[in-house]
């Protein structure tokens, strides 16, 4: 008496979320193609960088890439960017020790301001960029 019941192997689904690839594309998108809000987003290098970095991006790219987003707002209390006084207790510490900071997190601040892929350098200068009097 064999048992004929046949199990078909349902293949599971591999279904990811609708916007999640796209998400993650956006999130991962190389440095550079990001615009400044008010610049002339057409694809020539036409800011300069506000602080020297000799390799690297501009500490005005990093921001705008990965710092901004919750900095410019003030989220979750993140030190507003060009706030001077948001900024006065902070730069207190020294920047060597803002820098370490960033690398590291702080609370709601993920480590390295979640640009995984930043130098201490980069960090640096997207500090200077957003203690700042913001340019024109
Ligand atoms: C997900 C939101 C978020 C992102 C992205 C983010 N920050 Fe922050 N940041 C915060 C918050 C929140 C604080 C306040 C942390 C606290 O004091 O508890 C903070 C604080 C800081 C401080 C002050 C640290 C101190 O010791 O007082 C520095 C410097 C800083 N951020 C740099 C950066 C840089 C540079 C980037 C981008 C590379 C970045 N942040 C991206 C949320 C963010």
């Amino acid at each position: 008496m064999a048992v004929t019941g046949t199990v078909a192997a349902t293949a599971l689904a591999q279904s990811v979320p609708a916007g999640t690839v796209a998400d993650i594309e956006e999130r991962t998108r190389p440095f550079g193609e990001l615009c400044l809000e008010g610049e002339d987003c057409g694809g020539e290098e036409s800011a300069p960088a506000v602080v020297a970095v000799p390799t690297g991006r501009s500490g005005a790219d990093v921001y705008a890439s990965a710092c901004k987003i919750c900095h410019e707002t003030g989220l979750n209390e993140a030190p507003k960017s060009f706030d001077l006084e948001a900024w006065a207790s902070r730069l207190e510490k020294g920047m060597d020790e803002l820098v370490r900071v960033s690398r590291e997190g702080l609370n709601l601040m993920p480590p390295m301001g979640a640009c995984m892929t930043c130098s201490d350098d980069e960090l640096r200068a997207a500090i200077e960029f957003m203690t700042t009097a913001p340019e024109d």
